[in-house]
């Protein structure tokens, strides 16, 4: 079962459309500037109810019936992200408690952007060796509650969404054929997204991350980032493709972390490869950060541009720095999901809370009734923890 297929696939993307207009009536830019510099046209804002791990749960979900796989089958799931609610409980716990995939390890990964690669690079590692045979990789972001909406080099850029895949073990030869995973923490100032808690390393003094500006929220050198980014492209597409003995004619489709249209054109001439086999999508969604590739490979998967034995390729860069690639052997085509299938999966996710809502309620009042001293304000603050959904 040494082989990682793809075999489900599902995103989600809030209602709320945020156009270049509409962030040109709060600061000083327009339309034409965004779009010439980025390529994007619009982005997705999170409503109030909507979450980093609400998002992940519905991608997975889809994720999940397309491949017409139980959560019970679950043995690992992987969340990148770099805006969890919780440092923990971590996303991916959240996201298995709302599947009910009461077989499943779960851990958060943060690898800013490159983050669904790392993570689709160690599920397919962990099904190699045989320590697993299900996994489900999430890329999730609210970029959208961790950007400056004062700062006009950053706030054009994000946006918000989830994607996910399923990946299975199998014995026939395809899937993730190979990866390459690669920082270089000397970049790290370049693009950083500071904890709330943060407290500049005395080595590094405060002045490494930005001058110690307000935390919380993205700061960025985009010139420096932009050269970083177009050189990380070509990097890592010819390491990973040197590691199965392919070139890029041998490439049907790369996805690349959505970032900027101008990144992966100047990329596309850097590989020698014609522009039109890079994927992209960003003029809808802007940068989602670790949710962009999957969100891209729903939407590539959508337009019918992968079919059985494509080789495709993602690709991506971002904060750390980190960057990295995966190839694919491409080797399913889109199942047909009738809407009673659909809506009785639903059900089975809404007795999975029902489920977790109980277990919840059991541990508190079994705890007072085994005599258990009733708890203090911070464990009542804790204990809040999954009631908001
Ligand atoms: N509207 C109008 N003018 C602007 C805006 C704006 N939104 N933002 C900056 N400007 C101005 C600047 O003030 C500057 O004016 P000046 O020349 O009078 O000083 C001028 O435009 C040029 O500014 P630059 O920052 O040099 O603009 P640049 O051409 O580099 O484009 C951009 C900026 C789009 C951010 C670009 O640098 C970029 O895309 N960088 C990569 C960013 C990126 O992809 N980041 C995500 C990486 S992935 C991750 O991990 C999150």
């Amino acid at each position: 079962m040494k082989y990682a297929h793809i075999v489900g696939w599902g995103s989600y993307l809030p209602d709320k459309v945020l156009t270049n207009n509409e962030i040109a009536e709060t600061i000083e830019t327009t339309h034409e500037w965004i779009y010439s510099r980025t390529g994007i046209v619009e982005r997705r804002i999170a409503g109030k109810q909507e979450t980093t791990a609400t998002m992940a749960f519905e991608a997975a979900a889809r994720a999940l019936t397309v491949a017409d796989i139980r959560p019970s089958q679950i043995d690992l799931i992987i969340v990148a992200t770099s805006t969890p609610e919780y440092i923990f409980p971590s996303t991916a716990c959240r996201v298995q408690d709302y599947l009910g995939a009461n077989r499943a390890g779960a851990f958060d990964l943060s690898a800013a952007c490159t983050g669904f690669v790392y993570g689709l690079s160690t599920a397919a590692q962990a099904i190699a060796t045989g320590s697993i045979r299900t996994a489900v990789v999430v890329g999730t972001e609210t970029m959208s509650r961790v950007t400056d909406w004062e700062d006009r080099a950053t706030c054009i850029l994000f946006g918000d969404g989830a994607g996910a895949v399923v990946l299975k073990g199998s014995s026939i030869p395809g899937g993730v054929m190979a990866s390459t995973l690669r920082s270089d923490g000397s970049g790290g100032n370049l693009l950083s997204l500071p904890a709330v808690y943060h407290n500049p390393v005395p080595s590094l003094g405060p002045e490494y991350f930005h001058n110690g500006q307000g935390p919380g929220t993205i700061k960025m050198s985009g010139r420096q980032v932009f050269r970083f980014a177009t050189q990380a492209i070509s990097d890592s597409v010819s390491e990973v493709l040197k590691k199965t003995d392919m070139t890029v004619d041998d490439i049907d489709l790369i996805i690349p972390h959505q970032a900027n249209g101008r990144i992966i054109e100047s990329a596309a001439k850097k590989l020698k490869v014609p522009a039109d086999r890079f994927y992209i999508n960003l003029s809808k969604t802007g940068n989602t950060s670790a949710a962009s590739i999957p969100l891209a490979l729903c939407d590539a998967i959508g337009e019918g541009l992968l079919k059985p034995d494509d080789n495709v390729v993602f690709v991506g860069f971002g904060g750390g720095l980190t960057w990295g690639a995966s190839v694919v052997k491409w080797d399913v085509t889109p199942p047909a999901v009738s809407l009673v299938d659909r809506q009785w999966k639903r059900a089975r996710y809404m007795a999975a809370r029902s489920r977790s809502r109980f277990r919840r309620f059991n541990r508190k009042f079994g705890a007072r009734l085994l005599g258990s001293p009733t708890p203090d304000a911070s464990l009542k603050d804790a204990e809040k923890i999954g009631d908001e959904d």
